[in-house]
């Protein structure tokens, strides 16, 4: 498999790696989970799947999870094994599947820079895409035995569920915060759990390191589903590659959304008026709710959030022998808490 294949881009590691050995492996390994995604992603039979399944793969997307993957398989004794870029694979194309879905949920015009599948085509086109690729990586899955099958199947039950809870409000006695964070869990930290969970299981981890990067994973994933939610009140599309305040106008009470309505400052009163009312068809109310959301404190308040959530994970790291391994991981947490695209 060539990584000069179509489809294949150069990888450049969204991360820094002060091991020079091991940030060249993983560019390499990269290069060739992009050139196995643009296999996977092809129809046998109809270029017209296979042109839309592979329009948001190669328009861009930052391939958190396969590098993940790739990551936590250089904390066991086999990171090279065939399986390691098997299971990058498979959480990429799981991924790539929910992102059509999610788009058609959101209304969404704008993914990795380009026209969401439901904007190029239609809801049909991109509903029945991201079934394609769900299947895809269910049969992909099924190459890695029946353990790695019944992780995937609950991952997306899950990643599901999470969807699902988010379109729903909390009940009259339940607490805001707490419902969403676990939907956030649910969507976003379940498959990036699961990364890591695959990445220690194929390359050879024990139990015990398997289970802790699992652990690391979830919560990696829930600090990377909220600094998305930051991302997508504070950055342009021409950072993000998605339109901004899409969440607003959805109405999705997200976490810098949450810790604004909790403020008692009267000076809060026009922004909660805001909070509270349907956004999503009148641009001018969406453009000041943004405007006095970007310039409120629940933004710090929300990364710091977040920037303990990523500690919190790091924590999780003590099982593994301190090296550069140990510190690519905790880099990984760290930039997942900063990001801005
Ligand atoms: C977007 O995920 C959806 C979320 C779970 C926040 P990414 O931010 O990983 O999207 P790409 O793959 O880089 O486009
Ligand atoms: C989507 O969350 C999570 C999944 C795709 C499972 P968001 O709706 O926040 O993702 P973006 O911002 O559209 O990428
Ligand atoms: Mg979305
Ligand atoms: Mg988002």
């Amino acid at each position: 498999m060539s990584p000069t294949q179509p489809g294949a881009s150069p990888a450049e590691l969204a991360l820094p790696i002060g091991d020079e050995a091991l940030a060249a492996r993983l560019r390499e390994r990269l290069a060739d989970v992009e050139a196995a995604l643009f296999e996977h992603t092809t129809s046998s039979i109809a270029p017209y799947v296979t042109e839309a399944a592979q329009h948001l793969m190669l328009a861009g997307g930052k391939r958190f999870r396969p590098l993940l993957v790739l990551l936590a398989a250089e904390a066991g004794e086999r990171p090279e094994a065939p399986e390691v870029l098997t299971a990058a694979c498979v959480v990429e194309i799981t991924h790539l599947g929910s992102l059509y879905h999610d788009d058609v949920m959101d209304e969404a015009e704008l993914r990795r820079g380009a026209d969401s599948a439901n904007s190029r085509w239609d809801n049909l086109v991109a509903i029945l895409t991201g079934d394609f690729l769900f299947a895809k990586s269910s049969e992909l899955t099924s190459l890695l035995g029946a353990d790695a099958v019944r992780i995937q199947a609950k991952t997306f039950t899950r990643l599901v569920e999470g969807q699902i809870m988010e379109t729903v409000p909390p009940g009259p006695h339940d607490d805001a915060l707490q419902h969403y964070l676990d939907v956030v869990a649910g969507k976003t930290g379940s498959l990036i759990a699961t990364s890591a969970r695959y990445g220690a299981r194929f390359g050879g981890a024990s139990a015990e390191v398997e289970e802790a990067l699992r652990a690391y994973g979830e919560i990696v994933g829930s600090a990377f589903q909220l600094s998305d939610d930051i991302i997508d009140v504070m950055s342009e599309s021409s950072e993000s590659g998605k339109t901004p305040g899409t969440d607003l106008r959805e109405g999705v009470p997200t976490l810098p959304v949450l810790m604004a309505l909790a403020s008692t400052d009267p000076a809060d009163a026009r922004l909660h008026d805001l909070l509270r009312a349907d956004l999503a068809h009148d641009d001018a109310l969406h453009a000041e709710a943004l405007d006095l959301l970007r310039r409120h404190p629940a933004i710090d308040e929300a990364r710091a959030y977040v920037v303990a959530r990523a500690q919190e994970a790091k924590a999780l790291l003590d099982v593994l022998p301190v090296g550069s391994v140990r510190s690519a991981l905790e880099a990984f947490a760290d930039v997942v808490a900063v990001r801005s695209a």
